[in-house]
């Protein structure tokens, strides 16, 4: 259980990605687990500081991202990326790089993220203030086959961050959480004797 791995976040400006990760970290965190987070609004003002948006500096910028995470998770490291990251192609190349990995596709409507438009951006992009901005004047290549798909329009936040969790246990990367009561008499019996004999109790 001591092995990390790489939680790839990828979908459109605004689905959600941040949200969920923050929530998926911090459960992981009250799990034991060491987590860092990659972030591409943080990473964007440092690591790939200077960067633009043309598919050329997206690419870096994943290919940046995707390393930090191999190096992170084979530290045993549950390493969390959240960027857009439109094109298959270099996710792709970033999974078969790193092993353990689990894409999650934020999914929602483009109409849903123009009425929301958290940040203002989608507005000025279809003014055409922005250019090649992701799902108006730039591609986002969906995923074909993710381990997980949220759907941000339809879910709350932490029912996405449940789904998430979930496969994690079911992929093994995550010892499920189990409370008190979902231990058997017997077994409560059993920690109590190994506990009594180690001199804990
Ligand atoms: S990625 O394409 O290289 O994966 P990344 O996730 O790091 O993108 O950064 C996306 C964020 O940059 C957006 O959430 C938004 O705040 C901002 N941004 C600025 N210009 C653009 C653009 N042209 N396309 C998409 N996002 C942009």
């Amino acid at each position: 259980m001591n092995q990390g791995f790489t939680l790839w976040f990828t979908g459109l400006s605004g689905a959600g990605k941040t949200t969920v990760s923050q929530l998926v970290e911090k459960e992981l965190r009250s799990r034991g687990l060491n987590v860092e987070v990659l972030d591409g609004d943080v990473v964007r003002t440092n690591l790939s500081k200077g960067l633009g948006f043309s598919k050329e500096d997206r690419d870096i910028n994943i290919r940046r991202i995707g390393f930090v995470c191999k190096l992170l998770s084979r530290n045993g490291v549950a390493a969390i990326a959240s960027a857009i990251s439109p094109y298959r192609e270099i996710r792709d190349e970033v999974r078969r790089e790193n092993g353990r990995f689990v894409e999650v596709f934020v999914k929602c409507p483009l109409e849903t993220l123009v009425e929301r438009d958290v940040k203002g951006l989608y507005k000025k992009a279809i003014a055409g203030e922005i250019a090649n901005f992701t799902g108006v004047s730039d591609p986002y290549e969906e995923p074909l086959s993710p381990e997980v798909v949220l759907e941000s329009d339809k879910e709350a936040p932490q029912e996405s961050a449940g789904k998430v969790l979930a496969k994690l246990e079911e992929l093994g990367y995550v010892p499920a959480k189990r409370s008190k009561q979902a231990y058997s008499a017997e077994e409560e019996q059993q920690v109590t004797k190994r506990l009594k004999g180690l001199g804990y109790i």
